[in-house]
């Protein structure tokens, strides 16, 4: 079996092998934290809709990036943002329109009982938020994550992100399950799942720390992707909610209409959510993010500790939201990702039928997961030369999952099906050759 893959190390430029040049620059600025893709890595000048420029002149196509979202350098974005930049940027302690408003476009698309929204900047300072809300909520500290799970960096959300950790394991109130998948539950994924998240929450009840909280990405990214069959979390979430835990549903990644058939990833599930958390697409490359609670779970926490953002809620990021909100309405990207996701889906699974390295298929809208195999094992070495290939071929696309085996698809949801056609065709080229 492969190793064990940090989410970081997937398609990283590989510094220990020394370099010079611009790579070298960045290297020397950015030091032992940073991170490039490729091994040969790529410099970006510009980009538009789906595609992306380099500095040689080469466009890629990018079926990675899960924040333009609406498409790279969207005017309809990008005006908002510059008009509301030259009029006005504070903070949350003025009353300033475009805030308020923002937000109640943002709650029209939340549960009704989610009626606090906390602005943030990144989705790690969301999710660091919700947990000290579910802390504070229950009385409980036990928080229950996937085996393969990123939820961010700050000090508290590492020790709830196993693939972050490249030594050691998570704290002593932190239990693992492995992903929603058929390898660890079978035909029965909703059944395994649920007993997976009973037995942590009994482990977590016998060292003493209780049930604060189930945490997922409801589309399970960083874990290889799952979503299928829908339905499958509500067992597990009935039984976290029965023990007095919250669900913590983590939109980063699927929420803003990626998905395909709901605004949000939990959606498919049919679930309640006590908390959801957002990030990524929701400014298309405007760095904000949220985390939405029941007012009583928000006034647990304010009761114990103050809590202020300094940039998180500005009136750019609201401007930038706000014009998200209405793109996505405006050019029906979520009826646009269910369509193409199922056009990619089905050229995929033409393509699967007739190679034996690519393994199982999984997602839903714009949001793919595709395992590579050998010998139906998972082929993180094959994995990077197709993320090689694919990149010759003028597409640029990432890995996920536990053995780093598993293609990320995440194009832009305003991909077209011609673009979708030649991801189809660069992606069999790849695998064939
Ligand atoms: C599921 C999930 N949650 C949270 C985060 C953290 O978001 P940010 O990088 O904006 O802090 C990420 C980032 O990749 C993520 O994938």
């Amino acid at each position: 079996m492969s190793d064990i893959r940090q989410i970081l190390d997937m398609n990283a430029f590989d510094a220990s092998k020394g370099t010079t040049g611009k790579v070298q620059r960045r290297l020397d600025n950015l030091g032992a934290a940073s991170v490039l893709f490729y091994r040969q890595p790529i410099e970006m000048i510009s980009a538009q809709g789906a595609w992306m420029q380099a500095a040689d002149g080469t466009r890629y196509l990018d079926f990675y990036n899960n924040v333009p979202s609406v498409g790279h350098s969207h005017p309809e974005v990008v005006r908002p943002i510059s008009e509301q930049i030259a009029r006005l940027n504070t903070n949350t302690r003025y009353l300033v329109g475009v805030v308020d408003e923002y937000l109640e476009a943002l709650k029209a698309r939340l549960p009704e009982p989610l009626s606090n929204v906390m602005l943030t900047c990144s989705g790690s300072e969301a999710n660091d938020l919700a947990l000290r809300v579910a802390f504070a909520a229950t009385g409980a500290r036990g928080v229950i994550v996937t085996q393969t799970a990123y939820h961010g960096n700050t000090a508290l959300v590492t020790d709830v992100s196993p693939s972050a950790m490249k030594r050691g394991a998570p704290p002593d109130w932190v239990e693992t399950v492995p992903a929603p998948g058929s390898a660890a539950y079978g035909d029965d994924i909703a059944g395994g799942f649920a007993q997976a998240v009973t037995e942590a929450m009994a482990r977590l009840t016998a060292r003493g720390h209780g049930v604060a909280a189930l945490l997922v990405d409801s589309i399970f990214s960083s874990d290889g992707v799952f979503a299928d069959p829908p339905g499958f979390l509500r067992a597990a979430a009935k039984a976290v909610q029965a023990a007095g835990g919250l669900l913590i549903a983590d939109e980063v990644q699927p929420g803003f209409g990626r998905t395909g058939g709901g605004f949000w990833g939990f959606e498919r599930h049919g679930v309640a959510p006590d908390i959801v958390t957002m990030g990524k697409p929701m400014g298309n490359g405007f760095p904000m993010a949220g985390m939405a609670a029941r007012p009583a779970h928000l006034q647990s926490f304010c009761a114990e500790t103050g809590y202020f953002n300094t940039f998180g809620g500005n009136p750019v990021a609201a401007a930038a939201g706000l014009a998200v909100l209405r793109v996505i309405e405006a050019e029906g990207l979520q009826h646009n990702a269910a369509r193409i996701g199922a056009q990619l889906m089905q050229g995929l699974q033409t393509i699967a039928k007739g190679s034996e390295r690519v393994g199982q298929l999984r997602g839903a809208g714009l949001f793919l997961g595709v395992d590579l195999i050998r010998d139906g094992a998972p082929d993180p070495a094959f994995t990077t030369q197709v993320i090689d290939a694919m990149r010759a071929s003028g597409v640029l696309i990432g890995a996920a999952g536990r053995y780093g085996a598993t293609l990320k698809l995440r194009p832009p949801l305003c991909l077209d099906a011609a673009e979708a056609a030649q991801f189809l065709d660069a992606f069999e080229r790849a695998v064939s050759g």
